[in-house]
């Protein structure tokens, strides 16, 4: 039987697995960050163009906003390097990755300690309808249009309408879990 959500059942929580911060108090992010590792999120690297060349950073922090019109987001965290462009730029694109593309991930997540354009180096990368960066053989790709960014604690969501969509090859997917790549 399905879980149930009514008053009765909050009641047979069990109060050890129960972390509720006292009132005025946050949750601690440690605690925060390892519940989010439970969570199984689609990779994906975002790219844009701007006044410094492409630039790009790899993401799980995605998600669709509408299909009428078409409008994703994107959470972007301000320390990195390349934030500014994005905002600058006005547009960006989204790439899903495929479960074949780790390497791509590895490398736009900044583990080799590449940087800007370096990052392209892994991958095959080609001039999309909007002129952005688009990966070969990912599942998908979004060019998208920034309509609005705000801030939020800190990170800017990026919220984007799709102008345009390609479709890569059904393959399997990269997923994000429990702090490693898996295919799915
Ligand atoms: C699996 C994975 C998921 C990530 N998801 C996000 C995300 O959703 N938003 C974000 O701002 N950074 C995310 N990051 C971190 C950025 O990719 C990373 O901080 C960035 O590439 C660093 O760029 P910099 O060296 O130019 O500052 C993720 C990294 C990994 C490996």
């Amino acid at each position: 039987m399905g879980a149930r959500h009514g008053a009765a059942q909050e009641t047979r929580v069990d109060e050890s697995t129960r972390h509720t911060p006292h009132e005025g108090h946050s949750v601690e992010a440690g605690l925060y960050r390892e519940a989010m590792s439970r969570l199984a999120a689609a990779v994906h690297v975002v790219t844009t163009r701007g006044a410094e060349g492409r630039a790009g950073f790899t993401a799980t922090a995605v998600a669709s906003v509408s299909d009428s019109p078409p409008t994703l987001l994107v959470c972007l965290n301000r320390r990195i390097q390349s934030a500014p462009a994005f905002r600058q730029a006005g547009l960006f694109a989204v790439n899903m990755l495929s479960a074949e593309q780790e390497a791509v991930a590895q490398s736009f997540g900044g583990r080799g300690g590449l940087s800007g354009e370096q990052r392209f180096g892994v991958g095959s990368w080609h001039e999309g309808e909007l002129g952005l960066p688009c990966l070969a053989g990912a599942l998908a790709v979004f060019e998208c249009r920034l309509i609005e960014a705000r801030h939020v604690a800190t990170h800017d969501v990026l919220v984007g309408r799709v102008e345009a969509v390609t479709l890569g090859p059904a393959h399997p997917s990269l997923v994000y879990l429990g702090r490693d790549f898996r295919r799915v």
